[in-house]
């Protein structure tokens, strides 16, 4: 069982062998619309309302029953404290009373799992690209919960998804911006305005190459908005030219990780993943380049329960080695490993 409860979904999912059995997803999204982002503490309210219905409905779109649960994964980190409180209380007392083992894990390694539910086990070695609302990262991976994950570069400021929600925001598009603009871009034309593709090209310093930043972007996008749009041009124009800069600068670098370290397999994960035109264009020019693309299903891109169940399951069948009882959340866990507060005994010999 994978229990998430890092932002505004409570997701709760099972997977036995890397095979999804069932999951129930509850979002409190509309509850945070009128804030235009989402309030940790009516996260936290509502999945204190949502966690036991999700269970039981989960359990019952997996046909099982509490008793068949062998193992449980909840997200430990990173997110918002109050909210992974809630997912790792109800874990605890799950796993207590079923008396079962329980695995902390990293919310963004549950991302990358996603992708195993529906293309199977992920090729060694892979680039990963993460892209969500809080991270933007190019991952090199070997074994997801064997090895030390490899940063190859991760954004300097704000994540894509963050710039997708602001940039939605100045546009009076509305929360969740990610959805909105991919929804306005498809009426606009992506060449109407040349934004610029940040830590691309000639200006781009060595060492750079790998790196995102999209802070500046959304900046490009506001002074533009401020000095008034030009004639003839709209706002679903404004959306498109906007999203084709940032997939253009997403899919350039991922291929340039892939190009750059010899790996032939691509994977974007990650609420951006579930972009129309991140899939169509990265889907285009992968296949130019000879690299071969896994997205996850857009259903399992954005938070989910199953992804968390996948890295469970994983984890068990890695034979790692079970939390202490006593783990807590970490909000701003890095990605280092796809398990978080791994006993310091077994942590070593895996360094
Ligand atoms: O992975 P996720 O569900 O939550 C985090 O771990 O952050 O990602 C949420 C982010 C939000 O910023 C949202 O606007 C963005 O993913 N997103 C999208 C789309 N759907 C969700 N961005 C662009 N296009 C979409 N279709
Ligand atoms: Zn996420």
């Amino acid at each position: 069982m994978g229990i998430e409860t890092s932002c505004d979904e409570t997701g709760v999912g099972f997977v036995r062998d890397g095979v999804l059995l069932g999951d129930a997803l509850a979002s409190s999204m509309d509850e945070h619309a009128r804030f235009g982002g989402v309030v940790p503490e009516v996260a936290a309210r509502a999945h204190v309302n949502a966690m036991v219905p999700m269970v039981n409905a989960a359990l019952e779109n997996a046909s099982l029953s509490l008793k068949d649960v062998g193992a449980i994964a909840v997200t430990a980190g990173p997110g918002l404290t109050s909210a992974l409180q809630v997912g790792i209380a109800a874990a605890k007392s799950y796993a207590l009373a079923l008396d079962v083992p329980i695995y902390a894990v990293h919310h963004l390694a549950g991302h990358a799992a996603a992708d195993t539910l529906e293309h199977g086990p992920l090729p060694s070695p892979c680039v990963i690209l993460i892209v969500s609302g809080g991270h933007t990262s190019l991952l090199l991976v070997r074994d997801l919960v064997g090895e030390r994950i490899v940063h190859l570069s991760d954004t300097w400021d704000d994540a894509a998804g963050e710039a997708f929600d602001k940039v939605a925001r100045l546009l009076g598009l509305g929360y969740p911006g990610g959805p909105a603009i991919d929804r306005a871009a498809r009426e606009g034309d992506p060449r109407a305005i040349a934004f610029p593709r940040p830590l691309m090209g000639p200006l781009a310093k060595a060492g750079q190459e790998l790196e995102f930043s999209f802070s500046g972007l959304k900046t490009a996008v506001a002074r533009y908005v401020e000095k008034g749009v030009d004639p003839g041009i709209s706002t679903n124009d404004v959306a498109a030219s906007f999203q084709e800069a940032v997939v253009d600068v997403l899919v350039s670098k991922a291929l340039l990780a892939c190009r750059t370290h010899g790996v032939d397999t691509l994977v974007i994960v990650g609420g951006v993943a579930a972009n129309k035109r991140l899939r169509d264009s990265a889907e285009e020019r992968c296949a130019s380049a000879g690299v071969h693309l896994r997205v996850p299903p857009m259903r399992l891109c954005t938070d989910n329960g199953a992804m968390i169940a996948a890295i469970g399951d994983l984890l068990v069948r890695s034979g790692s080695p079970i939390s202490p009882n006593d783990f807590t959340v970490d909000p701003a866990a890095v990605l280092h490993r796809a398990q978080l507060f791994i006993p310091s005994e077994v942590l070593e010999p895996l360094v």
